[in-house]
């Protein structure tokens, strides 16, 4: 059984639709999101039971980029990551939940999003990735990148902060804490960002909506 553990967790109180429009106006205004305890509970909840469970041989170590073009780059980061298939309970709960809100963001934002993929990703203490970014200009695959956190009592001390930069100049960034709930969204393609190691496990998802960009027989996404 997962704890509760934030007070400030959305229970269902804040409906997702009320959820999604301040995500949907943060993003218009500042093109990215911060929201503690947004994460509906039972999502969280059950999101953490499996990963808890997650056996060690369903990690893989993180790469960069996909298929033939997968590097095993130590130099960047040095989390470990599992996919998230519909094969769970948590994991068709969580996709549930992301497919609501990218269909919120298409008919608000008009933003064209077509596919999601999302994976688990652990990093033991000292582990981190450093500055990038999650897609890149003129690639227009990776649109909207949304991050959320398993980190029951997560305190400052703890570090592991994820550093949303503004922009290339940017050195100081905008720190959040790896707090349960906490949900990030932001634009792939306009902050660079960076996870700070940590003093304990860290448990975190991060996934990516993308747009079709399919030519010819070149199925893209392919997920
Ligand atoms: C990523 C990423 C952030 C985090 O996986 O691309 O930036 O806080 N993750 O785990
Ligand atoms: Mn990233």
């Amino acid at each position: 059984m997962a704890p509760k553990i934030n007070p400030k967790a959305n229970s269902g109180n804040t409906s997702d639709e009320t959820l999604f429009g301040l995500i949907a106006n943060d993003l218009e205004k500042q093109g990215y999101s911060i929201r503690p305890g947004a994460l509906p509970q039972d999502i969280s909840n059950a999101l953490y039971s499996y990963q808890q469970d997650l056996n060690s041989s369903k990690y893989a170590n993180a790469g960069i980029g996909r298929g033939e073009n997968f590097l095993k780059t130590e130099f960047v980061r040095t989390d470990e990551i599992s996919w998230i298939t519909g094969e769970s309970d948590a994991g068709r709960k969580w996709l549930d939940w992301t497919s609501k809100l990218q269909h919120f963001l298409n008919q608000k934002l008009f933003l064209g999003l077509f596919s999601f993929e999302s994976h688990y990703a652990h990093y033991s203490p000292g582990a981190y990735y450093k500055r990038h970014y999650d897609a890149f200009r003129g690639e227009a695959n990776r649109i909207l990148s949304i991050v959320t956190y398993l980190n029951p009592g997560w305190g400052q001390a703890d570090g592991g902060e994820l550093v949303l930069y503004r922009d290339d100049q940017d050195r100081d960034g905008i720190k959040v804490v790896p707090l349960y709930g906490t949900v990030v969204v932001f634009l792939s393609e306009e902050f660079p960002h960076e996870v700070l190691p940590s003093t304990r496990d860290r448990y975190s998802i991060a996934g990516w909506f993308r747009v079709n960009t399919s030519i010819n027989n070149n199925i893209d996404p392919p997920r």
